[in-house]
């Protein structure tokens, strides 16, 4: 086991910290140990949309006591990542990250936000492609940078929808791409991956793939694809009806990795997640895993857990279904490097690997705005900058009860320096646990803790749950 120092941590004591993860070829992995890592991960943005907004001063990662609450049951879920879709990269994250890190948890981060000049609009991305927005997305990079559990950005989500976007936009996104990881290169000290979140639609998900992905012979081509795909849903759907088949085959030869960046068809609800097993099976290991929409019950009922507005949580079925068949998955097939799968490199970019005639093939990238290449060079020096804390608050405070209604006392976190996993899969080598076969993890050590911001739980109260659907986050 492996603990690190990170910064200002000395003085309050020892902070321990996951390892981060690199991408090769198209896998992740562990930049330390050099094992794979594949997602196994939930959508996490309680609230919705209306969890940001310009007149308050939250996000889905600014209130410990939310965290510490949704953190240790993530730890008991079997969760290792989750993806938020907006946050203010003014308001100060170091618990809330510090909690994910201390649990095992991995975050994905879109940069975009609904509000206005904080994404490009994909009926304009040409006038909406500026200064000012790239400044937002740096600032974010500046406030999530410094934490190792940073597992990387997406630049995009969903801005091709339809083939009538599938034309202007794609040039827009590599750009994008390009600055965020020239500003990386330039400001953070490791290389953050920078990657996209499709829609599955068919008709354009491999031109998407392919436009994305392939070398351009500068920084613009992503390095990680997620796909937003509902294909699997129910008992009546297969590997074959659900054409997880077609994706493998789609998939083979990528050249990044590929996962869901949210899957979990409602329909038939409640959910039993008999897509979990087909995706992390041999058969799909060209896939790394994914994240199911989403951990919170909003208006679009796809919740794991249903939170209220004083910050009281109730597990839904959904939750316990999840958690029994991730508790299937096996770790030892995942967690296995890849000598073939971390070696393939992208080919060439070319109009030859656009198949639709409405799907762009231009790829000579839009230059950068005016201003930016000042922005990459020196850096966004009033941009709060995040680091990790030393977690000392372990317990839940806020309420907690089970699908049956039933109180779950004592619930805490465990804080451990290795990925979270799915209850009872065992790790890949003897000297590793589980992070929750508890004392062998080690660290944790502050049980007596008392929980501290009293005044979080309020803040939960904006989280008007606006009814959005996947495709409504799509910015
Ligand atoms: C994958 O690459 C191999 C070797 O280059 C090639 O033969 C095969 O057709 C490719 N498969 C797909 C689905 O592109
Ligand atoms: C879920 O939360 C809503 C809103 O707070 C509440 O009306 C509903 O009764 C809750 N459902 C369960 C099963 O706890
Ligand atoms: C898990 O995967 C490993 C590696 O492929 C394999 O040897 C082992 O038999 C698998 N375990 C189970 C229970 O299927
Ligand atoms: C290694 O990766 C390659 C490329 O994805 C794949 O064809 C092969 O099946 C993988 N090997 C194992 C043992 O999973």
């Amino acid at each position: 086991m492996r603990y690190s120092i990170a910064g200002l941590a000395l003085l309050a004591g020892l902070t321990v910290a996951v390892d981060p993860v690199e991408v090769r070829g198209q896998d992740f992995v562990n930049s330390v140990s050099g094992d794979r890592f594949v997602v196994i991960g939930v959508d996490y943005q309680p609230g919705g949309q209306g969890a940001i907004s310009a007149t308050n001063d939250r996000d889905v990662l600014s209130d410990p006591e939310a965290c510490t609450r949704d953190a240790a049951l993530m730890q008991s879920l079997g969760v290792n990542t989750i993806r938020s879709y907006n946050v203010d990269p003014t308001l100060n994250h170091d618990e809330c990250m510090s909690i994910f890190n201390g649990v095992g948890i991995y975050v994905i981060l879109d940069v975009n936000t609904p509000l206005y000049g904080q994404h490009i609009d994909r009926s304009n991305p040409g006038s909406t492609y500026t200064r000012d927005y790239m400044e937002h997305v740096f600032t974010v990079i500046e406030a999530f940078k410094g934490y190792p559990n940073l597992l990387g950005f997406f630049g995009g989500n969903e801005i091709i929808n339809d083939l009538e976007t599938a034309d202007d936009n794609p040039p827009y996104m590599r750009a994008v791409q390009r600055d965020m990881k020239d500003y990386i290169a330039s400001r953070a000290d490791r290389p953050i991956p920078v990657g996209y979140s499709a829609a599955d639609v068919r008709e354009f998900t491999e031109d998407t793939y392919h436009y994305l992905a392939c070398d351009n012979g500068d920084s613009s081509a992503s390095d990680f694809f997620g796909l937003n795909s509902y294909s699997w849903c129910g008992s009546e759907s297969s590997f074959e009806t659900a054409e997880y088949d077609v994706l493998v085959e789609m998939f083979s030869n990528a050249s990044i990795p590929v996962f869901f960046s949210e899957y979990g068809c409602n329909d038939p609800s409640p959910r039993v997640f008999e897509e979990v097993e087909a995706l992390y099976s041999p058969q799909m290991t060209v896939m790394s895993g994914g994240l199911v929409y989403e951990w919170s019950q909003e208006d679009n009922n796809y919740g794991l857990v249903n939170i209220s507005s004083d910050g009281s949580a109730r597990l839904r079925s959904d939750y316990n279904s999840l958690m029994e068949q991730y508790s299937r998955i096996n770790i030892t097939l995942l967690e296995a490097s890849n000598d073939t799968a971390t070696s393939i490199t992208a080919p060439r970019c070319s109009s030859d690997l656009i198949e639709a005639d409405d799907f762009s093939d231009e790829f000579d990238i839009p230059s950068r705005p005016s201003g930016v290449d000042a922005l990459i060079s020196s850096g966004i020096s009033s941009a709060p900058t995040g680091s990790l804390v030393s977690v000392t608050a372990t317990a839940v405070a806020l309420p907690v009860y089970g699908v049956d209604g039933a109180s779950m006392s004592n619930l805490a976190i465990t804080v451990t320096s290795e990925a979270n996993r799915p209850v009872g899969t065992a790790s890949r080598t003897s000297s590793r646990t589980s992070s929750r076969s508890g004392s062998a993890s080690g660290s944790s050590t502050a049980s007596g803790a008392s929980a501290t911001q009293s005044g979080a739980a309020h803040r939960m109260s904006g989280a008007v749950a606006l009814a959005l659907g996947a495709a409504a986050l799509a910015l």
